[in-house]
């Protein structure tokens, strides 16, 4: 059995959250971890299973992950796959399911791609590391929604138990219709 882990990740949280999965996967499904704008066409009939993870900027996933539901989208829906979105919206627990996640909703709704598992994990915030104008502007968020506001600090949301939950029923996703 080989599974496939696709994540567009721009500051590292979606990649780790990825390698994390894999790793957890390890024993019962060999995975192919790859880094979804490396990938410029796939035979994705390799696998068995297949996950994508993409985080959130300025309130968009980035353009890729649309682009490649919409390429892909019959392999997709046919091979059973899942999602997981990385936010810091998501830091809220009751941001962070599909239904209640304003990026997870949205994409869910126009994506021809409907995965049969759907997560959403809060991210990091991690200041030191942003270029001014990016901290600036997520300062500013954080101050508008409660959110962390010192600049030297850098926090990670994600809830790694809710990760691993989400891993064992991707473990269990073959057996479900
Ligand atoms: C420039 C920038 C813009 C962001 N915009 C949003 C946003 O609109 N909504 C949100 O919930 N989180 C936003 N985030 C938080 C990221 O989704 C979060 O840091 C996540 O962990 C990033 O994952 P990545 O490192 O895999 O890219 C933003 C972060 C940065 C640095």
């Amino acid at each position: 059995m080989k599974a496939l882990i696709l994540y567009l990740s721009r500051d590292g949280q979606t990649r780790s959250i990825a390698s994390y999965i894999a790793s957890k996967l390890q024993d019962s499904l060999s995975c192919d971890v790859i880094d979804l704008l490396q990938v410029d066409t796939i035979e994705l009939d390799q696998y068995q299973q297949i996950l994508i993870g993409a985080s959130v900027r300025y309130g968009h996933f980035h353009p890729a992950l649309e682009k490649f539901a919409k390429r892909y989208a019959e392999q997709l829906n046919r091979i059973p796959s899942a999602f997981f979105a990385v936010n810091l919206t998501a830091r809220k627990s009751e941001k962070r399911s599909p239904q209640t996640n304003a990026y997870t909703r949205k994409f869910l709704l126009v994506s021809p791609w409907q995965p049969k598992q759907c997560a959403v994990f809060a991210g990091a915030l991690r200041y030191p590391r942003y270029r001014w104008f990016d901290r600036v502007m997520i300062r500013f968020i954080m101050k508008m929604t409660g959110g962390e506001t010192d600049t030297s600090r850098e926090v990670e949301y994600t809830d790694w138990q809710q990760v691993e939950r989400f891993t064992q029923e991707f473990r269990c996703i073959q057996g479900e219709k």
